[in-house]
Parts: structure tokens; C-alpha cells; sequence
């Protein structure tokens, strides 16, 4: 029987929640007022990135004070009808047990501001009546359709952050130890910066990537960069590059949920093995430039406006150039090389520099070819045979440290440098 992770070890009390502290003990306070009758403000906002625990907060604090948590998603309640149904009874009414109840819309981001017109005008009146706590959960607070919420005196707005990385990577060793696993550092650091601030989707990594292992390494984990995407990108990239109609092109990387400029990047990376037509090609990177121009404006003005342009263009504009390019045979998709090299971080590039510096003062050849053609034999030498390491360590004096990232390892890395002392 496998568990979801971020269920297993789901914070069950306050303690157990990383980050937010203020914003938890804001709520707290809230919740507790209504022990003394009802407060101006029925309902409470919460709001921020995904993953940070704001239904856990919410969750945990209902238990705590021994409230009766009444909780739907937004696809429950699409309509006015069924908001009324689900709320509006219960927000009139004890519980059964006699224990007081808090009302919980989560996932308000999926009520869609026109379709469900009533939806809002709904919850607002409910909550205007209403003789229980209401707590309204969404991403963005501030989109059009919750400006009615924005109103200070009936409404208690709480904004939830990302939790500090060091608080995250705490959260994943604990979850570790509960596992039996033995992480690395690094290993646990790497999915932490990968995760940016999403605790849930840091656990779920976690999990992909621990579950039965003993043991957790940095290599383990390195090669997930794009791991999890990249089914979702191959199937939008198919229907981008070989879709019939706009729409298809164009529902697919909409549904996909995939970073529009990382996806760019893959479009651009592999249209050109994809159209074997010339001048469909020529069109088809037409298109993606006025795409990417769309993208400059909007980094420099910042009006979102322009995004379905920029979208319209690199995924409809790339598919309707089509005509009687039929690339023969099965294509694979390539990575693009703008994340590829993004992906390695910053300071192991700086060490691999550095390391690749000192083999061509040496060797005598260019950095990049030291990097490229000589770093991965001294990389076996250095994991095979400790003596031979310490030799090279000292014709290229490498420091500790380069010594430690080329033998991968730091029980190698002190076998070797002890060779040298000697
Ligand atoms: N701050 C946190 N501390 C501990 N675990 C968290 C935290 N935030 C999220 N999680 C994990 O992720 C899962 C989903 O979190 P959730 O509270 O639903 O986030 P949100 O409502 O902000 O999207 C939780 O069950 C828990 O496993
Ligand atoms: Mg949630």
C-alpha cells in the first residue's frame, strides 16, 4: 500500500508546520474571537503560492480547538445553488456533536469569474449571515473576480509566503528520518532549491526519489531537473508541433500547466527537426520570434496583457504553418539547451571552472576543452584509484574542495588527500 507522502506526514499540530508563523498565529486569534460572539469581519481570506500550507494551517488549527471543519473544493461548489446548499445551512446551524463549525472554501482560484457568475455574489451574501467562521482559501488573492473580498471591515485578509529554505529542508530530514532513509545533505538541498518554496511539491520529489532506497544521494536526485515535466512537455510539444487546428495547438499548453517561457524554449529548441519544408520552417520560426518579442515586451512593460499573444503565437502559429512538411521516421525531442545549461547551479559551474582552469595551465588546452574532454577521465581516475588521484591532485594542485566534487565523495576525497600528506 503506497501512501501519498504528503499525506503520511501531514503536519498534525501547530509545531509540525513550517513557516508562516505570524500569518497561523493571525488566524489562531481570528478563530478564537468567535468564542466571544461574532466578530465584524465573518470571513477570512488566505492566500499565497501553492503548497504552503494554508489548508494545513487551517486543518490543524480546527482540531486544535476542537471545531468541526466543513470543508468542499471549488469544483463542489460551481454553482450559486450548490454554495447555497453546502454554506448556506450550515453556516446557520451548530454541528451535530454541538461542537462549533468552521466553514472552509478551499481552492476558490478554480471558481471561474464568469462561467460561475452568481458563485461569488453568493459566498459574500452567505458570509454577510453567516454565525460560524468562513475561510476562503486561493492562490491569487488579488485577481478581478475577488475584488468583493477586498473589503478590510468584513473581510480578514492573510497573505501566506513560502517558507524559508532552511525550514524546508528541516521538514525533508525529518520526513527522512521517519523513513529510514540516509540522505545526503546535498541530495535533500537539491530538492529543496528545485521546489522553490512548494513544500508539497518538495515532499512528492521526495518521495519519487527516496521511497525503498536506504540511501539517498546527490545523484540520485540530480537528474530529476526535468524529470517529472517532461511527459507533460512531450505531449504538448506533439500537438504544438503537428497539431491540426489552433485550438488542439493551443488547449494543450493550456491544459499542461507548463511554464510558458520554459516551454517556449522547447518549441524553439525542436521545431526545426520537425518541419522539413523550408519555408514552413522559416514560418514556423516566424512565429516564434514574434512570440519571444511578445515575451521582451512583457518583461520590460510587465502587461500580462500581451501573454495570449505571445501564447497564441508560439503554439497555433507554430502548428497552422504545416502544409506538407512530413519529417520521415520518428523524431526524438531534444532538450533545450538554454535549460540544460541553466540547470547545472551556479557554483558547481564556478567549480568546474576553476578545476578546468588549473588542467589547462597544465594540459595546456582551452578550458572548455579541459572541462569538456579531460575532466571525465580524471573523474574515473579519481573514483578508481585513490594513488593515482593523489598524483594528479598535486600536478594540478587542486584544492580540497575540487578534490571532493572530482571524486564525488568524501570518504574517497580524504583517502586521497591522506595520500598526499604522506
Ligand atoms: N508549511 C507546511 N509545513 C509542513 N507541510 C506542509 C506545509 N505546506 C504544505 N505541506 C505539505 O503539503 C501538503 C499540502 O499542503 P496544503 O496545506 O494543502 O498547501 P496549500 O493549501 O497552501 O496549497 C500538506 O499535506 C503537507 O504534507
Ligand atoms: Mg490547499
Amino acid at each position: 500500500m503506497h501512501f501519498a507522502w504528503t499525506v503520511k506526514h501531514k503536519p498534525k499540530s501547530l509545531a509540525e508546520i513550517i513557516g508562516n508563523q505570524e500569518a497561523i498565529k493571525t488566524l489562531e486569534r481570528w478563530l478564537r474571537s468567535w468564542e466571544g460572539g461574532i466578530p465584524q469581519q465573518r470571513a477570512v481570506f488566505l492566500h499565497g503560492p501553492p503548497g504552503v500550507g494554508k489548508t494545513s494551517a487551517i486543518e490543524v488549527l480546527a482540531n486544535d480547538l476542537g471545531m468541526e471543519l466543513v470543508e468542499k473544493n471549488a469544483s463542489d461548489y460551481r454553482t450559486e445553488e450548490k454554495i447555497r446548499r453546502f454554506a448556506g445551512s450550515a453556516s446557520q446551524y451548530g454541528g451535530f456533536s454541538g461542537r462549533k463549525r468552521v466553514i472552509l472554501l478551499d481552492e476558490m482560484d478554480g471558481i471561474h469569474g464568469t462561467v460561475d457568475r452568481g458563485a461569488i455574489p453568493t459566498i459574500t451574501k452567505i458570509i454577510k449571515n453567516t454565525r460560524c467562521p468562513i475561510v476562503l482559501i486561493a492562490n491569487d488573492f488579488w485577481n478581478k473576480k475577488f475584488v468583493s473580498f477586498r473589503d478590510k471591515k468584513r473581510y480578514l485578509v492573510i497573505e501566506f509566503k513560502k517558507p524559508r529554505t532552511s525550514e524546508l529542508l528541516s521538514h525533508l530530514k525529518r520526513i527522512v528520518a521517519r523513513e529510514s532513509v540516509d540522505a545526503d545533505e546535498e541530495s535533500l538541498k537539491f530538492i529543496v532549491q528545485r521546489s522553490e518554496g512548494d513544500v508539497r511539491s518538495a515532499v512528492n520529489d521526495l518521495q519519487a526519489l527516496a521511497q525503498g532506497k536506504m540511501k539517498l544521494t546527490y545523484d540520485d536526485v540530480s537528474w530529476l531537473a526535468y524529470r517529472d515535466r517532461k511527459d507533460v512537455i512531450f505531449t504538448v510539444l506533439r500537438q504544438v508541433l503537428y497539431g491540426k487546428t489552433c485550438r488542439e495547438a493551443k488547449q494543450a499548453a493550456n491544459n499542461a500547466d507548463v511554464n510558458l517561457d520554459m516551454l517556449f524554449e522547447w518549441i524553439y529548441e525542436n521545431a526545426p527537426y520537425h518541419f522539413n519544408v523550408p519555408s514552413e520552417l522559416v514560418d514556423a520560426m516566424e512565429a516564434l520570434a514574434i512570440a519571444n518579442l511578445y515575451s521582451g515586451r512583457i518583461r520590460r512593460t510587465r502587461n500580462w496583457k500581451l501573454l495570449r499573444y505571445m501564447f497564441d503565437h508560439m503554439t497555433a502559429g507554430v502548428a497552422m504553418t504545416r502544409e506538407k512538411s512530413k519529417p520521415s521516421g520518428w523524431i526524438p525531442f531534444r532538450f533545450p539547451q538554454k535549460i540544460r545549461s541553466l540547470s547545472t547551479s551556479r557554483a558547481e559551474r564556478a567549480k568546474k571552472r576553476g578545476i578546468g582552469q588549473k588542467i589547462k595551465r597544465r594540459m595546456h588546452v582551452s578550458v572548455a576543452t579541459a572541462q569538456k574532454d579531460v575532466l571525465p577521465y580524471v573523474k574515473v581516475i579519481f573514483e578508481n584509484d585513490s594513488q593515482m588521484a593523489a598524483g594528479l591532485t598535486e600536478w594540478f594542485s587542486f584544492g580540497e574542495e575540487e578534490v571532493e566534487y572530482i571524486a564525488g565523495g568524501k570518504r574517497r576525497t580524504k583517502a586521497i588527500l591522506k595520500l598526499i600528506t604522506k
